[in-house]
């Protein structure tokens, strides 16, 4: 376990949070969403804060309210978020990508309501891939601030190929962030599910730089508090 937040460590720096699951439309009404409540990106926006940072806050719809005193912007769909997050990134010294991006989106929106009438047959939705944000902040980190942190988050299952973390640790490698904060996801012990939505979290967070994985587990707001702080000494490292 690791300690968390202190007063001011984050003093003087701009950290760019994106929380929440994107939202895809199919037509005006309708469409393609994930579970993700919002609430530990909020918490990491409510950390920053208390360690004294200013605070962008790119956001899908939330389950919880974003904090105030943060700069807001909402967002809704993949691309919305790519072209607010890579805006804000050119003066952030910090990246938090706690958004829960759709992988794919339909590729064609349907600008009336789809409507049973029209389709005879069971209808099919063709999907195209989404950019991957959190690669291309990496790309252009080197162009704009050398010492920018960039951190990403992960939702993993293991399978009978390998476990959670081995998986973790490719993806770490792949995205080339700082730091991949993991969390397991899939039924609990109970068959209850075990982080979206919950107030509770337990994470490991990985290093791109080879130092041993943190491990923390509590309030999402413990949780961010950890991440703040790892954040906050690993600026410093950059900065000596
Ligand atoms: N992410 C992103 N853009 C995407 C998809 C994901 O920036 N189009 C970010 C997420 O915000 C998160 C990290 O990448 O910080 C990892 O997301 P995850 O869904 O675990 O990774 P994927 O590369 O999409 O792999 P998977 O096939 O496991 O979903
Ligand atoms: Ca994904």
């Amino acid at each position: 376990e690791q300690a968390g937040a202190e007063p001011g460590e984050l003093a003087g720096r701009h950290v760019l949070i994106t929380a929440g699951g994107t939202r895809e439309p199919l037509d005006p009404v309708r469409y393609l969403g994930n579970k993700s409540s919002g609430k530990q990106g909020v918490a990491l926006a409510e950390a920053a804060l208390a360690a004294g940072a200013q605070v962008t806050l790119i956001h899908a719809p939330l389950d919880v309210a974003p904090p105030a005193t943060a700069r807001l912007q909402p967002i809704e769909t993949a691309l919305e978020l790519r072209a607010a997050t890579l805006a804000a990134a050119a003066t952030a010294d910090v990246i938090i990508m706690a958004a829960a991006v759709a992988d794919f989106r339909p590729a064609t929106i349907s600008t009336g309501k789809i409507k049973k009438r029209d389709h005879g047959e069971d209808p099919v939705i063709t999907l195209v891939r989404n950019p991957d944000i959190l690669v291309e902040l990496v790309a252009h980190r080197s162009a704009q601030n050398q010492q920018q942190l960039i951190v990403g988050f992960a939702a993993e299952t293991g399978d009978d190929e390998a476990d959670a973390r081995t998986y973790a640790q490719a993806k770490l490698r792949r995205k080339g962030c700082d730091l991949l904060v993991v969390n397991e996801v899939g039924p609990g012990e109970s068959g209850s599910e075990r982080v979206f939505g919950q107030d509770n979290n337990h994470v490991e967070i990985l290093s791109l730089d080879g130092s041993s994985p943190v491990q923390s587990a509590g309030s999402k707001r413990q949780v961010a508090d950890v991440v703040v702080h790892l954040i906050a000494q690993k600026l410093g490292k950059n900065s000596q």
